[in-house]
This record gives C-alpha cells, sequence and structure tokens, in this order.
C-alpha cells in the first residue's frame, strides 16, 4: 500500500475506507470487509455514530490475527458540542476501544473550535493521537487557528473530488506541509460525476470503472482518499487501483473538471449551528 509521510514522519495509507452516513451494523461489516481486503486506514467522527462499531470490526479483525493494531491508521473527529468537554478525547477512545488514534481532528470551524484544537495538542502531547487535523476550515477561521495552534496541523479534510480541488486553501497550507484528505472523494456517489465521459474512456483503456480511475487521479493528486461505501464489490473495487497509472496528459484532461462544482457550501449561520447540535449519546 502506498503511503505519505506526514511532516512529523507518521505514514498514511492514501487509500482508507470512510464511513459516513453508514449505519452501526454495516460499518462494522464494510470495516471488517475493507480490512480482510487489504485496506490499513479508517476515517469516522463523534457525528457518524459509528466509532463503537469501527472499534468492533478492528477489535475482531486484530483477535482473528488478520491485522496488527499498530498497522492500521485509525481517524475521528470531535465534534463542536465537545469541544470545552475536557472528557471529549477520552471518551472518543473509549467508543473506539483504542488507546490511540492515529489522526484526531476538529470536525467543524464552529463554537469554540480553538479551545477543541487545544485539547488535540494535550492528545497529541500525551501519545493519544499520533497526528492533528482540522476540517472544513477556510478564510478567516482558518487563519485564527493558525495563529493559535502550537502544533500546525498534519491533515485537513475538505471535500475534494475531480469538480473541486480546493487549490487556494492547500496553497495557503504548503507552508507547514498540511495534506489533504479528500471527502465525498467520488461525489457522495453522484451519478453525474461518475458518467463524465473523460472517466468512461480511460476506464475503456485502463479496464477499469469510472470510480477506480477517480480514486487514481486523487491519489495521484498527493491526496489521502476516504471512500465510503457499504456494498463489498465496491469495497473491493475500490482498493484495486494501484496496478495502472495515470499519464500526465490524462491528469490534465481530468484537471479540467476543478473548479465547476461543490456539494457543500454552508454560510457562516449554518456552520455555527453545529455548535448546538448535540449527540445523542451525549445525554448518557
Ligand atoms: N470532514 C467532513 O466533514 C466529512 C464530510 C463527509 C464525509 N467525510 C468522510 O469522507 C468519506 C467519504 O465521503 P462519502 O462516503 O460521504 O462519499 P463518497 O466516498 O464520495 O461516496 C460514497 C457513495 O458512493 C457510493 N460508492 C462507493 N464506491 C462506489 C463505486 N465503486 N461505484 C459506485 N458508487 C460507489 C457509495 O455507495 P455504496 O455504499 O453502495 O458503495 C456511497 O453512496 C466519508 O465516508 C467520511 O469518512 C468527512
Amino acid at each position: 500500500m502506498d503511503t505519505i509521510v506526514l511532516f512529523n514522519d507518521v505514514n498514511v495509507p492514501v487509500l482508507g475506507i470512510g464511513t459516513f452516513m453508514i449505519s452501526p451494523e454495516d460499518t462494522e461489516n464494510s470495516v471488517y470487509a475493507a480490512l480482510k481486503e487489504g485496506y490499513r486506514m479508517i476515517d469516522t467522527a463523534n457525528a457518524y455514530m459509528n466509532e463503537e462499531a469501527v472499534g468492533k470490526a478492528l477489535a475482531r479483525a486484530v483477535r482473528e490475527g488478520l491485522v496488527k493494531r499498530e498497522d492500521v491508521f485509525v481517524s475521528t473527529k470531535i465534534w463542536p458540542t465537545l469541544y470545552e468537554n475536557p472528557r471529549a478525547v477520552s471518551d472518543t477512545l473509549k467508543r473506539l476501544g483504542l488507546d490511540y488514534v492515529d489522526l484526531l481532528f476538529i470536525h467543524q470551524p464552529a463554537g469554540n473550535f480553538i479551545a477543541g484544537y487545544r485539547q488535540l495538542e494535550k492528545a497529541y502531547r500525551e501519545g493519544r493521537a499520533r497526528s492533528l487535523g482540522i476540517s472544513n476550515m477556510h478564510d478567516k477561521k482558518l487563519e485564527r487557528l493558525l495563529a493559535a495552534a502550537e502544533i500546525k496541523p498534519h491533515v485537513i479534510q475538505l471535500e475534494a473530488h475531480p469538480y473541486c480541488t480546493e487549490d487556494a486553501i492547500m496553497d495557503r497550507l504548503s507552508a507547514f506541509g498540511t495534506r489533504l484528505m479528500g471527502w465525498y472523494p467520488l461525489g457522495h456517489g453522484d451519478p453525474g460525476l461518475l458518467a463524465e465521459p473523460v472517466f468512461g474512456r480511460l476506464g475503456d483503456k485502463y479496464h477499469k470503472s469510472a470510480a477506480q480511475i477517480i480514486l487514481r487521479w486523487h491519489t495521484q493528486m498527493g491526496f489521502i482518499t476516504i471512500p465510503g461505501s457499504k456494498n463489498p464489490e465496491h469495497i473491493r473495487s475500490n482498493f484495486d487501483i494501484f496496478d495502472f497509472a495515470l499519464s500526465d496528459e490524462e491528469m490534465e484532461e481530468i484537471r479540467k473538471l476543478a473548479g465547476t462544482k461543490k456539494y457543500y457550501e454552508p454560510d457562516n449561520e449554518t456552520e455555527e449551528k453545529y455548535a448546538s447540535m448535540h449527540l445523542s449519546f451525549e445525554q448518557d
């Protein structure tokens, strides 16, 4: 498996499995199937309500000797309502059944996200997070975060796919070496993206599906990519992208789609609502 080396020398597999909007039961099956297929990275979040399921699938794979814990890269995200809760990180680890995560994000630029990031920095210093991430940060909020961060973010999660490559934010972050982990890599399954003629043409050439061409493009762009799926055939084929390479001309051709569409563009007011959107387990 190809990896990307973060600026603190931590290795991240370039391809992992995403778990957004996947029920706990399906998550457990998908993550286990992915680990069996050879995936070594899993992305989850407090808000996906499936961290326990991720932990169970990983524990089963470790128990059965399929993987060692230290060979699997696990990322999760702290939700804004927990940014000022001192138990946020320990409760997250408890749900996952882990002593540490490989990458810990603050999920949204809402509420007291500086306090949230301070919790991440503390977890990093204590060895409970091997690297740190921010997600969905942009403009003034990104600048506030960067100015306050004692440990600069190793990774940023942003919407990224052939229609949207977030060049301006990544240019800004290149000063620190922060890497992009792209969410919605397949446009959240948008049939329009998958049907773009360029992917059909390249798919015919390389005997690959449109999704495989897109995921290969992500990895050749230098992005870490985390397609979500609960379909065993998709989980298998999404991982089967390392036996061919797109040429520079083909990468450029796909590049022409960039800047044409974003699926999610919240305004400040919508974004700030996350700071009061409590998760059901907070009542426990
Ligand atoms: N930081 C954030 O705010 C944020 C936001 C959104 C997502 N994320 C993370 O990013 C990950 C990826 O995003 P996502 O899962 O929403 O979107 P995605 O990976 O772009 O697309 C997932 C959708 O595509 C379908 N799909 C997967 N493989 C396919 C294939 N080979 N052919 C056709 N369809 C395929 C899936 O359906 P099947 O189940 O049928 O395969 C699912 O409906 C998430 O799972 C999550 O971990 C982070």
